[in-house]
């Protein structure tokens, strides 16, 4: 018995194995139910009581020592696959890597934009801390106006006064004080208010402003202008419509709704069943702007509007929450990420 154990251990010592096959037979050999250390732990039966303890203990440590060697040579058989060439699957698809994607208000800013530049207008763009002058007053906004007033406005000094900009219409002003007509311009850009957060409103914003001025131009001007850009942005089926309206700077001024792009009219609970969508205002510049910017009103006539990018954004992806756009969850940016 002992000689069997002592031969077994020095089969053990000088194994060398190349292959899966040689391992599994030396697992076979050594460590299976029908291998040669089951074969000594049933043959112990037959040893003498006093060789017992020593004996059993031999077996043991052989068996251990079996183990131990299988594991290691199994180790080392498969780091050695992995190392190896043949192991590297060429066919396999490419692993997905996350790629970043245009956030949703940067693809509708950029689309809306677009629109206008394939008519003909440009894009200008101005400070977002303004002064009084380019954000009330020369846009022709009377000095009791509420927009003026600290609630509505965030105000960066007082007398003279400093503020961050309310709207873009700033920068129709600094546009008309450079240049002289024809102008034909569109200026996306951040905008402040003070107002509560919540899923309508957001004390920080983005709107386009249009500009066109020149000789002539009219009221049926804006509206075609306008009606190209509804179908672009919404689908050759839209239709257009204009509201009258007050702005100080514009005069007739108008609110436009598009019908809606969900129902196609017919009424739903986003167009809380009128069939129509507000997404802009718009008007005739006011002479007095056009003469506060140094352009004679006796010679050129010009349209102005305006519109909130996180509005079409939310009408044409249907988002009901507007903070969802200031959030940068993952989970909602990714769903744009085949926009543009
Ligand atoms: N500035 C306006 C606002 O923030 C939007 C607007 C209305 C712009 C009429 C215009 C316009 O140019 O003509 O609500």
């Amino acid at each position: 018995m002992k000689n069997r154990i002592e031969d077994l251990k020095k089969q053990l010592e000088e194994i060398s194995i190349e292959s899966a096959e040689q391992l599994e037979e030396f697992r076979l050999k050594f460590l299976s139910k029908k291998g040669q250390l089951q074969g000594l732990f049933e043959d112990f039966k037959n040893v003498a009581k006093e060789d017992k303890p020593l004996v059993g203990n031999l077996i043991n440590l052989l068996k251990n020592q079996a183990q131990e060697v299988y594991n290691e040579l199994k180790d080392r058989l498969q780091t050695q696959e992995v190392g190896h060439e043949k192991s590297i699957d060429l066919s396999r698809p490419v692993e997905f890597s996350h790629q970043g994607a245009r956030h949703p208000i940067s693809v509708v800013r950029k689309e809306i934009v677009d629109i206008f530049n394939r008519i003909g207008f440009v894009i200008s763009e101005g400070p977002e801390v303004e002064d009084d002058f380019h954000v009330f007053t020369a846009l022709n906004f009377p000095q009791e106006h509420p927009a003026r007033d600290m609630q509505d406005t965030f105000f960066i000094e007082k007398n003279p006064d400093i503020a961050l900009r309310t709207h873009t219409s700033s920068v129709q002003v600094r546009v008309m004080e450079s240049q002289q007509p024809p102008i034909r311009t569109i200026s996306p850009g951040r905008v402040f208010r003070n107002e509560a957060i919540s899923a309508r409103a957001h004390c920080i914003f983005h709107q386009v402003e249009g500009l066109y001025v020149d000789k002539n131009v009219s009221f049926a001007d804006l509206k075609q202008t306008l009606l190209y850009f509804a179908k672009e942005m919404f689908g050759e089926d839209t239709k257009i419509r204009l509201r009258p309206s007050y702005f100080p700077f514009t005069e007739p001024s108008a609110e436009m709704d598009v019908s809606c792009n969900i129902c196609g009219g017919k009424g739903c609970n986003v167009c809380k069943y009128s069939g129509w969508l507000e997404i802009l205002g718009c008007g005739m510049v006011d002479p007095n702007v056009l003469t506060n910017c140094g352009i004679d009103a006796t010679e050129y006539s010009g349209f102005a509007f305006g519109m909130g990018v996180e509005r079409i954004a939310m009408l044409k992806y249907q988002v009901k929450d507007l903070r969802l756009f200031f959030e940068n969850d993952k989970r909602f940016l990714d769903q744009f990420s085949g926009a543009y």
